[in-house]
């Protein structure tokens, strides 16, 4: 039978692991060949693979020149792995945190349509050896990266995966932006956004007993091309734009009324009333124009429909502005400026997400 999957192992000061890793792999007969990937590392792990590359036919080497990232190093792999027509390709760390013994589970499940996933926080997942600051920061991330990318998969920064072809070659690999950790959960992002399913199976992960973790100073960088990513999905574009939209039509509520004043005369109560009316109604048309070209691109014929329903949110959002701040100003006793700051944060947030999923059909 010819194998079909292809387990990418990136290396840097992997010395005293990996040959031990590939031993592993062989004694499991895990139905898979394997390619490491090592950034030249100074501690000669790349010689140690050429040499095991040497007497093993199933192991490859690819040397790269310098230490690039994680992220470019797997990228390196897979389209190695996509080349040389495996179906299934594996990532997995060099330093025995990912178990061995997985493996063929993992293989098992991953198919056309699913990326099998190693999860560390699903029923029957552990972790072995961290201390409560390694779980914290792991936790920590893990918890932001589900919560502003959306992400389903419990662990969703997890790096032992296997990925189907199918899914490779169906995303742009050169579009990816992350070289280092955040390449684990941009992955995820594109496979989410491309409809393919995740499998999550519980592993147990254990920390490294030889060499060093390269993670320390890749949080914040990580935590960048997260946010990076968040900004790039379509919601978040939307929002600011429905955002700067809601605060330029507040500049012409205001800018239309006194021009109102000014014509018709500031000292009458009614022409204040009449005033105000208009220019609420010339600004929610503004409003919901402008949202409807730019920030939606609705090009739905049924623009009364439309407009109407976008009036009915407003009003709706004029209530809740109205309750949450007597809410926080009256009972909360909290100063009136908190109090304007969170109802604006609450009509907008019920403004964007009704207009978005009603008034224009989830654009
Ligand atoms: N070629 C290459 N280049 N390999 C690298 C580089 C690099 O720049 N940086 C790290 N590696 C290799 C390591 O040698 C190891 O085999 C693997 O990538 C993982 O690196 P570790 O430093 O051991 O990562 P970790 O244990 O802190 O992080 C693991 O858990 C994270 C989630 O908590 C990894 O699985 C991450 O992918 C995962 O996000
Ligand atoms: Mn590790």
């Amino acid at each position: 039978m010819k194998i079909n999957s292809l387990i990418v192992i990136p290396t840097f000061n992997e010395r005293e692991n990996i040959e031990k890793l590939i031993q592993a792999i062989a004694q499991k007969e895990v139905p898979a060949d394997v390619l490491i990937v090592d950034d030249n590392s100074p501690d000669g792990t790349g010689r140690v693979a050429a040499k095991i590359a040497k007497s093993e036919r199933w192991v490859h080497v690819l040397h790269r020149q310098e230490k690039a990232g994680l992220g470019k190093a797997y990228l390196a792999g897979f389209k190695w792995g996509i080349d040389n027509d495996y179906k299934k390709i594996i990532s997995m760390d060099a330093d025995f945190s990912h178990p061995v013994d997985a493996l063929p589970g993992m293989i098992r499940a991953c198919n056309a349509e699913t990326i099998a996933l190693g999860s560390r926080y699903v029923k029957g997942g552990r972790i072995v050896g961290w201390n409560w600051q390694r779980y914290l920061n792991s936790w920590g991330a893990n918890f932001f990266t589900r919560f502003i990318l959306r992400l389903h998969p419990k662990d969703a920064t997890a790096g032992f995966k296997c990925y189907p072809v199918t899914f490779l070659r169906k995303i742009d690999l050169n579009q990816i932006q992350a070289a280092g950790y955040a390449f684990q959960v941009e992955m995820l992002l594109l496979a989410a956004e491309n409809g393919f399913k995740i499998k999550e199976i519980p592993i147990t992960f254990t920390d490294r007993v030889a060499g060093e973790s390269k993670i320390q100073g890749e949080l914040v960088k990580s935590a960048r091309i997260v946010i990076r990513l968040a900004m790039g999905k379509k919601t978040y574009r939307q929002f600011i734009k429905f955002s700067i939209v809601g605060a330029l039509n507040t500049l012409v509520d205001w800018g239309v009324f006194y021009l109102l004043l000014l014509a018709f005369g500031i000292d009458s109560q009614t022409i204040k009333q009449i005033s105000k009316a208009i220019s609420f109604v010339v600004s929610a048309v503004s409003n919901y124009l402008m949202n409807r070209v730019w920030t939606f691109r609705s090009t739905d014929k049924k623009i009364f429909k439309e407009i109407s329903k976008f009036f009915i949110v407003a009003i709706g959002g004029l209530l809740i502005n109205q309750a949450i701040f007597y809410l926080v100003t009256g009972p909360g006793h909290l100063r009136s400026i908190f109090g304007l700051i969170l109802a604006s944060i609450g009509a907008t947030l019920w403004n964007f997400f009704l207009n978005k999923k009603w008034t224009f059909k989830g654009k």
